[in-house]
């Protein structure tokens, strides 16, 4: 039995209204006031042709190109795309690019990690270098395929790793390098040209994380902001990613996995005959695969064009100005990096407010910000992923900042009540009930406080209480 309330299921209105219901505790996706997580041009009549999109391809099977070409079309032309956009393709010093569609930033960097690793059978412990800033999933990468990681930290005025120090951390066993196109905590661009050129030196693939940024990096290099050289025209750079489903506002599932040439994409491929079944033949980590999220994007990619990106950029780019100059004119904050692509991250001064009471107040006054703990010597900050829904609202901004900054204050220890910790408790499985505080200042104290890997742990098994069946 399904539903032992409900055997004989529900109208689809009344399922739609309950869905809508569950939505509504939800942050708010659209409106430009949730700076992470949500990626929204703002863009009237995308959201349905996306939607249209989807629906015409949902039942489309990706696991076999031949049996569904019209997906494979897709495919292609969203990798023609996004290989025009970062520096292949005819008439580049890329001609030979090839690439795949994957299902997201963190499938692209296990693969990019795979396909290292797998160009390299001889080394029996591989092993990858990237900046300490590098995204998470590299280290999911390595855990996951038992590769290790090799982290070179980064300097904590500029946010990069220092060159040097990414040729001192290879090693005879390292198979890739990596670094971030821009980075997501900071939003800065690391020195490809350099590591691409240590790399290449020592005969190492190189592979630039451009899942945030490679949308907007060119255009906001069309627009003449200084953007360093950072994809397939670098010497060295052998392999590219870039989200469909952030810059390029395709709905969430798809980013595109390029490789300068067919041959450094070829230990990506995995090929299963060996079974009275079909032949697998997967490029990517899953077998079966939706043709929805391909076709939204190619729908998206497709409506908006060469021009609807540049201006979606140019719209961004203001709004990060904005929001710019709204920090530094608040009392007792600042930036940690001078914006260079799509994000704003600021810290408190010594006598500022305290950071994490910052994000209560703001998101009391409906802007819902990132939190980021301190890591190895670097602040506490806060994240805003800028996209070009911020750009109607950023103005009000600024007011909204400065009076959450008045409002913040310290900490006050005695907020930590019995009911927050109680409400704590209950959610780390011990007690009744249980569930996050709405203001979230103290845990994040707390957290900020704590080594990486108690946060990890104390997390771990939050979200694993929150993975229950709903019975
Ligand atoms: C630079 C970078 N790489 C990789 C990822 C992972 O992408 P996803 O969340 O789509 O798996 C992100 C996500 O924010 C990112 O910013």
């Amino acid at each position: 039995m399904i539903d032992e309330n409900r055997p004989d299921g529900m109208p689809a209105e009344q399922v739609l209204a309950e869905i809508r219901e569950l939505r509504a505790l939800d942050r708010p996706t659209h409106g430009g006031r949730l700076f992470a997580y949500v990626y929204d041009p703002a863009v009237p009549g995308l959201d349905a042709l996306a939607t249209a999109a989807y629906a015409e391809s949902a039942h489309v099977n990706g696991l076999d190109p031949t049996a569904f070409p019209s997906l494979l079309a897709m495919e292609n032309t969203l990798v023609a795309a996004a290989a025009r956009l970062l520096g292949g393709g005819p008439g580049t010093s890329a001609p030979d690019v090839v690439g795949s569609v994957t299902s997201g930033g963190t499938e692209s960097l296990i693969l990019a990690v795979k396909t290292a690793r797998d160009a390299r059978p001889d080394i029996a412990a591989p092993r990858i270098v990237v900046p300490a800033s590098a995204h998470a999933a590299f280290a999911k990468a390595a855990h996951y395929l038992r590769v290790e990681l090799d982290t070179v930290p980064v300097d904590p005025s500029t946010l990069r790793p220092a060159v040097a120090g990414v040729a001192a951390a290879l090693r005879p066993e390292t198979v890739l390098v990596a670094c971030s196109a821009p980075s997501y905590a900071h939003g800065v661009v690391d020195p490809v040209e350099q590591i691409a050129e240590v790399a290449a030196a020592a005969g190492v693939r190189c592979h630039v994380d451009a899942c945030f940024g490679g949308w907007t990096l060119p255009y906001l290099r069309r627009l003449g902001l200084p953007v360093p050289p950072f994809d397939l025209g670098v010497p060295g750079v052998t392999s590219i990613s870039v989200d469909l489903h952030k810059y390029a506002y395709a709905p969430k599932g798809v980013s595109v996995l390029l490789h300068r040439d067919p041959q450094l994409r070829a230990p990506q491929y995995f090929a299963y005959a060996d079974w009275p079944g079909y032949t697998m033949i997967n490029p990517v980590i899953s077998s079966t695969r939706s043709g929805g999220p391909i076709a939204a994007a190619y729908a998206t990619v497709r409506h908006l064009g060469d021009d609807g990106y540049l201006e979606l950029t140019r719209r961004t780019w203001a709004a990060v100005c904005t929001l710019t100059e709204a920090v530094r004119g608040a009392d007792g904050l600042r930036l940690v990096a001078e914006p260079e692509s799509t994000v704003v991250c600021f810290t408190a001064t010594e006598t500022g407010p305290d950071l994490f009471v910052l994000v209560d107040e703001l998101a009391a006054r409906g802007w819902h910000t990132q939190p980021q703990l301190s890591y190895a010597g670097l602040p506490p900050s806060v994240h805003l992923t800028v996209t070009a829904a911020v750009a109607p609202r950023a103005a009000e901004f600024g007011p909204d900042l400065a009076d959450a900054v008045a409002a913040a204050g310290t900490l006050a220890p005695e907020g930590l009540t019995g009911d927050v910790v109680a409400g704590l408790a209950a959610g780390l499985g011990l007690g009744p009930g249980g569930g996050l505080p709405e203001r979230m200042a103290l845990v994040n104290t707390l957290l900020d406080a704590a080594p990486p890997a108690l946060r990890e742990r104390l997390l771990v098994e939050f979200v694993s209480l929150l993975q229950r069946p709903a019975w």
